[in-house]
């Protein structure tokens, strides 16, 4: 969480830092700053609020004369509060008592307490609540002891716990970026007679073609026409640049009012994107040969565990049901965060796999590192080709290749994520000949089939609208499905809550009668997902027991269902599909019920209240 800019070069500096920002704001949006050298100072700019509001306070400034924006070197940062509230005075850069240096920062200090009672200890005053100023205020009590500032950042991180991206000006240094990393991400661009520092690539891929990772415990300078990587002993240390990919430009909303609604749209293109590099033809074998999974290991895999959260968790346990279906491999999913390594059951036989949309999620890659130390193999299955999952998992790494995703809800990464472990169920049943050829061609033609079909419910999007936002005024929702579908269930319940504030629950339709039944009256619609097949009965069974407690009843059911448009007040149709295949589908309505009840609201649909797209800490 929180997004780190910083420049060297001689562009106007204020509108690249902003545009920089504005990239990264998916991290974390309560506050952001800029410090930039000005003249002989450091002039440090910050306000509670989005990037919007930091452009306001900016223009203000300017008008006042208050800064006159001509630097050649300076940094930002956008945050998610973790020590402190949102408030101006908490957000970054933050400054050393004598205002000679400014640090913006990504991550957590563990220690900060210790460290902060030191330093009080030695007669300084802190004017924040933030873990983030022991760093500056270190780093400016060890330079009374050497000057060499180098060696001044380097005692200090050899003192700090915890994660951290950190980039540093110092006024005494007026061209120069320090920045240094442990556990959280930072990458440089070089550009000619001009070089960044950002959070991530798809940021630096707005202005330049050539990046270079900072690995954890390494340090860099960073100027105008050289950048410089020092181990933490100090010695130096020799990086390439890689190659990345100019992306086009990663803000444009094409057309739509929210990325959200952009990116629920994309989902056919994402799926025809991942089916034509894995799946180019259903007679034939899951293109997935580039994982270094030996066919033995596969045959003797004695269980697969599932790690991840939120949203990549739902992709998890949907894809529980499809590998045991197809490959009779007992899986497990757990949230990362609970995962104890002790009752894992884990052996050398096992799969560890990993999904993360960001590849960053600090529980996720928490529990990973845990779970392959039982000496289990690691599959990563991520959206961000540059990310710490990626790096873990080197050997073994799907790519969901859903593009950036802005919007802070998942919608696109969580259909490509179900795509890739659809088709690692395929390709493993493959090897292991534990499914028969004829229903496994079945599931790859359906799977061929999806970009059509989800476009075809994609288009019912206005229907959709017309159709929930009715229910806009109900404080409670409860959504139910069962086996399949009750992933499904939880992901629709954990999209309305993130994007309208209106408490939802997802439930097995089978466990409402135990207990939860009891919240039902006529104030908490109750969404049912009905989908032909084998639990079809049952869960129509439940959804009648909810409308004797005279719940509003919604449906999700697949076209031309009678049944289901004589019992429940509001049906939204979804193309014919079969039930295995039917989450890629029944998510869809789902999505745009959250959407457009948050949309009604009035909510901030991109940027919810109180969240980040990548949760680092843990
Ligand atoms: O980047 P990850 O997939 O690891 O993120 C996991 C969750 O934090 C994430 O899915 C979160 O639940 C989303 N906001 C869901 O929309």
């Amino acid at each position: 969480m929180c997004g780190i800019i910083g420049y060297v070069g001689d562009k106007e500096i204020v509108p690249l830092l902003l545009k920089g920002l504005q990239c990264l704001e998916y991290r974390g949006y309560d506050s952001a700053g800029i410090a930039i050298h000005e003249g002989h100072h450091l002039n440090v700019i910050k306000t509670i609020g989005k990037i919007a509001k930091l452009e306001e306070v900016l223009k203000i400034k300017k008008a006042t004369n208050g800064t006159n924006g001509h630097s050649n070197c300076g940094i930002g940062h956008t945050r998610w509060a973790t020590h402190g509230e949102p408030s101006n005075i908490n957000a970054h850069p933050h400054f050393d008592t004598e205002e000679k240096i400014a640090v913006v920062h990504n991550g957590i200090i563990r220690n900060y307490q210790e460290v902060k009672d030191k330093l009080i200890n030695l007669g300084i005053k802190f004017v924040t609540q933030t873990d983030t100023e022991v760093i500056v205020q270190l780093i400016s009590e060890n330079l009374k002891k050497t000057k060499s500032i180098l060696d001044a950042i380097l005692k200090a991180v050899k003192e700090l716990e915890g994660s951290y991206a950190i980039a540093i000006l110092f006024k005494d240094e007026p061209d120069k970026i320090y920045a240094v990393r442990k556990e959280a991400p930072l990458v440089i661009g070089i550009g000619n007679d001009e070089n960044f520092v950002a959070s991530d690539i798809p940021t630096l891929s707005q202005f330049v073609d050539k990046v270079i990772r900072l690995n954890d415990n390494e340090i860099t300078v960073v100027a105008k026409n050289a950048v410089e990587f020092y181990d933490l002993n100090g010695g130096r240390i020799k990086k390439e640049p890689q190659i990345v990919t100019k992306t086009k430009d990663i803000l444009d909303k094409k057309g739509f009012k929210h990325y959200l609604a952009k990116e629920i749209n994309e989902q056919a293109e994402v799926i025809s994107n991942l089916l034509k590099d894995f799946l180019p033809n259903p007679e034939k074998p899951v293109q997935l040969n580039h994982l270094k999974l030996e066919p033995d290991f596969i045959k003797s895999i004695d269980r697969i565990l599932i790690l991840a959260c939120g949203t990549a968790y739902h992709a998890g346990l949907t894809a529980k049901y499809v590998i045991e279906n197809l490959t009779s491999i007992p899986t497990e999913v757990q949230f990362a965060s609970e995962f104890l390594s002790a009752n894992s059951l884990l052996t050398k036989r096992s799969l560890v796999i990993g999904i993360s949309q960001s590849g960053e999620t600090a529980d996720t890659i928490t529990a990973i590192k845990k779970a392959v130390l039982t000496g289990a193999t690691l599959l990563g299955i991520t959206n961000r080709a540059d990310s710490a999952l990626a790096d873990l998992a080197k050997e073994h790494l799907i790519l969901s290749k859903a593009g950036v995703e802005i919007s802070v809800a998942a919608t696109k990464t969580f259909t490509a994520q179900i795509a890739v472990l659809y088709l690692f169920a395929v390709y493993t049943a493959e090897i292991l000949g534990t499914a028969d050829k004829t229903s496994l061609i079945k599931i790859k033609q359906e799977l061929r089939e999806l970009p059509q079909l989800i476009d075809q419910a994609l288009v019912r999007a206005e229907r959709y609208q017309e159709q929930v936002i009715k229910y806009a005024d109900k404080p409670d929702f409860v959504f139910i499905g069962r086996g399949i579908n009750y992933p499904i269930a939880l992901e629709a319940a954990l999209k309305l809550k993130e994007l309208s504030y209106i408490h939802a629950s997802g439930y097995a339709s089978g466990e409402m009668k135990h207990g939860p039944i009891a919240v039902l009256d006529p104030n908490v619609p109750v969404v049912s997902i009905v989908v032909s097949g084998e639990t079809y009965e049952r869960v129509i069974q439940n959804s009648l027991e909810a409308k004797s407690r005279k719940a509003p009843m919604i449906a999700v059911a697949i076209d031309g269902d009678k049944k289901a448009e004589s019992i429940f007040d509001t049906v939204l149709h979804i193309p014919q599909v079969s039930e295995i295949i039917s989450p890629f589908l029944t998510v869809i309505p789902l999505q745009f019920l959250a959407y457009y009840i948050a949309e009604e609201l009035g909510r901030d649909i991109d940027q919810p209240r109180n969240l980040a797209k990548s949760v680092t800490v843990e």
